[in-house]
């Protein structure tokens, strides 16, 4: 695979306020441009250390992968901590170790399946007051279904009120993110107007999940091993901290990937009438069981598509612990490294077409040698997303769902524009008309 070298950097010298400007402003585009005036390594030379993109496939695996013991989260996420604690995303070293393989029996396959039950009774219960012809916020309704089912899934229960103020004070907090970032210290950063009343509603929810009596369902789930290691291993602090993480990581993220999916099969009339056949043929009447999820491989295809076009994780931070070497080119200790899905999952020299969004290319894909980190929308190694299989399996029950009994038609001519913030959202809510299929 051709790599684009550009070790002779152009601007090494100039302290490069455009780029953060840029970045500012619109940073899909900037990192876009940065890594096609500079090649796979693109270097930004900052007031204080540098900033390097790394778009190749084998350098982002150097990052996430061979080198990943060389690498702590960026600054932003450790930042972060001011809303997430200590929980698994913004941990680091031996504690993150520890949690991690604590947490891991919660999302082992066996016990995702579990899951697969609770996530069919809630996408039905979200479409029950759909109707014929209505017109339908998906982004609100793929919010509410996402955290609905990690409610249920980890917590085994839904306290009263939870969804909306979950939904609220996650507003209020990425509204107020951008501001949390800012070099201050904590305290005046948590004098932000909204941000002690949004951490104190999502604290009141982490609350009454531990407090409330869980459901039989959830016997195995996140809960139990988080109440079974209080004390032992895990404080207060500490389970109120992962539990806002599993709240926030695991139910955002996997709404914007439904929402963007439904989005684009609105807006590819063919895409989803072919959709309906594999969900129809294999589904027939029935909720969706575990055996039926391998046999949707078109269904399949759409969301690894979906997630390539509108990656919700679209740049992931590093930062350099000691002096290391990639592709040739020298990384200070403390430098930062970014990989962003944004701009690897757009090159064309991995994709063809790759603006353009065509499920079937994965089959192609699954024929040719293809770069492991070419995609990867769940990012790697030690700190891959412990969500992944529940997401996808989330995604391809949902989706099936949701077409087997509806069709999808566009309100607006062309499908939403991205908006970067932590996560890539649309640049507005994506609104559907919704048809109800004979069947
Ligand atoms: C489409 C859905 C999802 C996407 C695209 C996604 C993406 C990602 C990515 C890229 C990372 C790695 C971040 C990094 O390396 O800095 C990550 C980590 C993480 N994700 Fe997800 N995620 C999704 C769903 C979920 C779900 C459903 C859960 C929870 C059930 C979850 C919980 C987490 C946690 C706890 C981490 C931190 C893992 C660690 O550092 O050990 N995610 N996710």
């Amino acid at each position: 695979m051709d790599t684009k070298f550009v070790l002779d950097l152009p601007n090494e010298k100039t302290a490069n306020f455009g780029f953060m400007w840029n970045m500012l402003r619109n940073p899909l585009e900037a990192l876009t441009h940065l890594a096609q005036d500079q090649g796979d390594i693109a270097r930004v030379k900052l007031r204080k250390r540098d900033l390097f993109l790394l778009s190749h496939p084998d350098f982002i695996e150097q990052v996430l992968v061979k080198q990943q013991n060389n690498f702590i989260k960026g600054q932003s996420l450790q930042r972060a901590r001011i809303i997430l604690g200590d929980g698994l995303l913004t941990s680091e070293g031996n504690e993150h170790r520890a949690h991690r393989h604590m947490l891991q029996p919660a999302f082992y396959h066996q016990r995702v399946e579990e899951y697969l039950p609770i996530m069919n009774e809630n996408t039905s219960r979200q479409m029950s007051p759909w109707r014929d012809g209505a017109s339908i916020d998906m982004s609100d309704e793929m919010m509410r279904l996402t955290l609905n089912i990690a409610l249920w899934s980890f917590f085994g229960n839904a306290p009263e009120g939870a969804v909306e103020r979950v939904n609220k004070s996650m507003g209020t907090l990425t509204k107020l993110f951008p501001l949390t970032q800012l070099p201050v210290p904590d305290v005046l950063r948590r004098l932000l107007p909204g941000f002690k009343k949004a951490n104190a509603d999502l604290r009141e929810v982490t609350e009454s999940l531990s407090k409330n009596p869980r459901s039989e369902k959830a016997k195995n789930a996140l809960i139990h091993i988080l109440k079974e290691n209080c004390e032992a291993q895990f404080t207060n602090e500490q389970i109120h901290a992962h539990t806002l993480t599993f709240l926030l990581a695991g139910h955002e993220t996997t709404a914007l990937l439904l929402t963007w999916c439904l989005d684009m099969l609105a807006h590819h009339p063919q895409v989803q009438a072919k959709l309906q056949g594999e969900v129809d043929h294999v589904l027939g009447d029935r909720f969706p069981h575990e055996e039926d999820l391998q046999n949707l491989p078109y269904t399949r295809t759409i969301i690894k598509e979906t997630l390539r076009l509108r990656p919700p994780a679209w740049a992931i931070g590093r930062q350099a612990v000691q002096d290391c070497e990639i592709g040739g080119q020298h990384i200070a200790a403390g430098s930062t490294v970014l990989v962003s899905q944004w701009v690897t999952h757009h090159d064309a020299r991995f994709y063809e077409n790759p603006h353009q969004f065509r499920p079937a290319r994965w089959y192609e894909i699954e024929n040719i040698a293809f770069p492991r980190y070419a995609y990867f929308p769940f990012g790697g190694g030690n700190r891959v997303c412990i969500g992944e299989h529940f997401a996808m399996t989330e995604a391809m029950a949902g989706l099936a769902m949701m077409s087997r009994r509806w069709s999808f038609m566009p309100v607006q001519e062309a499908p939403a524009k991205p908006s970067p913030s932590i996560t890539l959202r649309p640049n507005k809510n994506v609104k559907l008309i919704i048809g109800r299929r004979a069947v």
